[in-house]
């Protein structure tokens, strides 16, 4: 709170806050942001318990789904995140109709379809280990170690298959940047494994607009999920296994425990 409280004197990010407080405040249920939420916001801070309630009196925090959100299913399926939490699909779409173009099998399909869930519904550091987590116990080991090392080749080409380094990264990053040495490592380690052409057709498929009339739509790819993907009877998420957390806390982002 600034001292003057001078409504005028508040900055844009100040105001910002105090709209989304205001908000807060109409909703039933108190809900906060967990820390992560507020380091990107280039803050180390997080409310306690009693100071939240202190500031809401009458209210409990939220402790289940956030309303602000679109409702999920009682037992989600990988394509009810894909159409109530991913943020964005179409790069993913793009990319998994690209292979399915290409002839590749289904193992490749889907590891296209799935390769950047970490940046479409979660984070952006590390995506790659990110998304191979989530999706480990319910693939073919094959789809999820692709997924999780295409977060290293891609920085590499592979002239063989046709992949230079993306003029994407160029612009992005810069002509100086170099990847972080445990990237490199996991490349060289990537480069002589059984599996390596599974990732690598991954970064050969990850075009950024390959065509960008293309229609695309997850309904192409519900049978290749369907036969790839187990489906747990829980609901993904809901199940026993070890990245279920993963997926509840984004059907929940914003429930307080
Ligand atoms: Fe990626
Ligand atoms: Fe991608």
């Amino acid at each position: 709170m600034r001292q003057d409280g001078s409504a005028q004197a508040m900055t844009m990010s100040e105001r910002a806050d105090a709209l989304e407080e205001h908000k807060m405040h109409e909703l039933e249920h108190i809900i906060t942001k967990s820390v992560l939420f507020n380091l990107a916001d280039g803050k180390v801070e997080t409310v306690s318990g009693p100071a939240l309630l202190a500031q809401n009196p009458g209210k409990y925090v939220l402790m289940g789904a956030d309303p602000r959100l679109p409702k999920m299913p009682e037992k989600p399926t990988l394509v009810d995140y894909f159409r109530c939490r991913f943020a964005s699909t179409a790069h993913l779409l793009q990319s998994a109709t690209h292979a399915l173009k290409a002839g590749h099998d289904e193992k490749v399909i889907l590891a296209c379809l799935l390769h950047d869930i970490g940046v479409a519904s979660f984070i952006r550091c590390d995506h790659g280990y990110w998304g191979a987590q989530m999706i480990e116990p319910y693939v073919d080991e094959q789809v999820s170690w692709a997924v999780k090392t295409h977060q290293a080749l891609r920085f590499f080409p592979d002239e063989s298959v046709g992949y230079k380094y993306p003029e994407m990264y160029l612009k992005l990053f810069g002509p100086d940047y170099q990847p972080e040495p445990y990237i490199v490592e996991e490349y060289k380690r990537a480069r002589n494994h059984k599996w390596y052409m599974t990732s690598r057709l991954i970064t050969v498929n990850d075009i950024y607009s390959f065509d960008p009339s293309a229609k695309v739509n997850l309904d192409d790819f519900v049978d290749i999920i369907g036969r790839n993907f187990k489906q747990p009877k829980e609901g993904l998420g809901l199940d026993n296994s070890p990245s279920a957390h993963m997926w509840r806390t984004m059907m929940w982002p914003t429930r307080f425990l």
